[in-house]
């Protein structure tokens, strides 16, 4: 038997990495350009952070600093994104920062990454469901319709179940189920009518304005700004899902990088403008928490204007949704492929060529953990989880380049090492703004993870039945593919 130390630091071998990579007939169907993984970015970007959070941050922590807490929070997410645009491209396969980490710094590294990502991607999107379903209400609400607590909210929250969140999980669910082409196409729509919102804020609510709502402009100083940060955060979230889509990409190594960085971009004015006219318009301390956005108008007395944005925020949630759950799936798929999780994860649909197994489980998953569990509570551990995720791909990048500087790269990540140094600090930076129990939190859940890669994963793995993966590098492999 190989030794835990071998087993724990072997790298994928690059060759197998890079045959995933490449366009075959038998693996998932590759369909998206730039534009569409753009609208898959921002589809994925704007949602619960921008329509919920944004309440919570600037009333408790930010006030109208909260603009600046956006463009900390963007910063971070910048570093973080030039790095993951350099992996994206040159290893553009679905596992994202699973994969990467896989191929620089082992195994061990690699499913940490993975199993770490679950948190991003399902237990953050249960906590949009539980946003979307919340907006919903809003909704019904305005059309006089009301729907019994017992049905609309998780035991904790004094319901029995939350109905329209474990629905709308799976309904989307399904859709992925069907087809990439498919989802992409519903996600344009949705992205349309969510931007569309949010120009109705940013552009209806210049006009109400107070430039006095803007002071004090930091209430709570600098730490508020950070705590702010640290909760915003979770609006970034998603301009890294779109590297999950890898392999459904009809030219990878060229628009990975767009949609990553042209995603992120777009959002971050979007957002610094949001914040702007929302403090603007309602002093800070007044801001609503739970719908924040639609609620700036009310108070205004646009009840027509409210209800519009909120059609338009579970039109965003939805998206956001469909991008989260489409990640995780792929995500499984990839770790599947390694051996890492069984097989069945990795069972690509004979006609709709989707990952249909872990498109299921994960619906089924997710859809019950909305229903049931008090997730708002959890959001945050989505922060730290993918906030952890990003500081290793920064490091990924860094040591990759030092490894093996001669590898192609489709796209270069600028001045390395300054900008993954940077990433580490911001994203480190915003990590320990968290609470404690977040910490805790997300310590269990490391430690799960673990148990169950040295029980089942490390006896699992493809690579244990090959006797070595030290000697083949990226540049190797990439050599003995152009032979071919
Ligand atoms: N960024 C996504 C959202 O705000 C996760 O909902």
């Amino acid at each position: 038997m190989t030794p835990i130390r071998h087993q724990i630091f072997r790298r994928k071998p690059a060759a197998t990495l890079l045959a995933e990579a490449r366009p075959n007939d038998e693996g998932l169907k590759r369909a998206l350009r730039a534009f569409d993984l753009t609208l898959l970015g921002i589809g994925a970007i704007v949602g619960a952070g921008i329509f919920v959070l944004t309440g919570v941050a600037a009333a408790r922590y930010a006030g109208p600093a909260i603009m600046m807490s956006f463009v900390v929070a963007g910063i971070a997410c910048a570093m973080a994104a030039l790095c993951y645009a350099e992996f994206a491209a040159m290893i553009p396969i679905a596992g994202s920062a699973y994969s990467y980490s896989y191929a620089t710094m082992g195994e061990l590294v690699g499913w940490i990454i993975g199993w770490d990502l679950v948190l991003e991607y399902a237990v953050g999107a249960a906590a949009v469901a539980v946003g979307w379903s919340g907006y919903l209400n809003v909704i019904l609400s305005g059309l006089g319709i009301h729907l019994p607590d017992v049905i609309t909210h998780a035991p904790a929250a004094g319901g029995v179940i939350d109905l329209p969140a474990l629905l709308v999980v799976l309904f989307i669910s399904g859709v992925l189920y069907v087809g990439i082409s498919e989802s992409a196409r519903l996600n344009s729509i949705i992205v349309v009518i969510k931007l569309f919102a949010i120009a109705i804020v940013i552009i209806g609510g210049l006009f109400f304005v107070r430039p006095a709502n803007w002071l004090p402009f930091a209430p709570f100083g600098w730490s508020g700004v950070m705590k702010g940060a640290a909760v915003i955060f979770f609006a970034y979230i998603g301009f890294d899902a779109v590297s999950t889509a890898a392999e459904e990409v009809i030219d990878p190594n060229r628009d990975l990088p767009i949609g990553i960085l042209a995603s992120l971009f777009i959002c971050t004015l979007l957002y610094i403008l949001v914040a702007a006219v929302l403090t603007g318009m309602v002093p800070a301390a007044r801001i609503d928490l739970k719908a924040p956005l639609a609620s700036a108008f009310v108070i205004r007395g646009l009840n027509f204007v409210a209800w519009v944005v909120s059609v338009g925020a579970v039109a965003g949630l939805s998206s956001v949704l469909l991008v989260l759950l489409l990640g995780q799936s792929r995500i499984f798929y990839a770790i599947s492929r390694d051996g890492l999780l069984p097989a069945a994860f990795s069972r690509v649909h004979p006609r709709f060529r989707t990952p249909y197994i872990p498109t299921v489980l994960t619906g089924i998953g997710v859809g019950l953990t909305a229903a049931l569990l008090p997730i708002q509570e959890i959001a945050e551990l989505t922060n730290i989880g993918t906030l952890f995720a990003f500081v290793l791909v920064c490091l990924g990048v860094w040591i990759l380049r030092a490894v093996e500087p001669e590898i192609n790269r489709p796209f270069r990540t600028p001045w390395v090492p300054l900008v993954p140094i940077l990433g580490v600090i911001f994203c480190g930076y915003l990590m320990a703004s968290l609470p404690r129990l977040t910490w805790i939190r997300f310590f269990v859940w490391m430690a799960a993870g673990l148990a169950i890669y040295f029980s089942y994963g490390r006896f699992h793995s493809h690579l244990t039945l090959e006797t070595s993966s030290e000697g083949t590098n990226l540049l190797d492999a990439e050599k003995t593919a152009s032979q071919r």
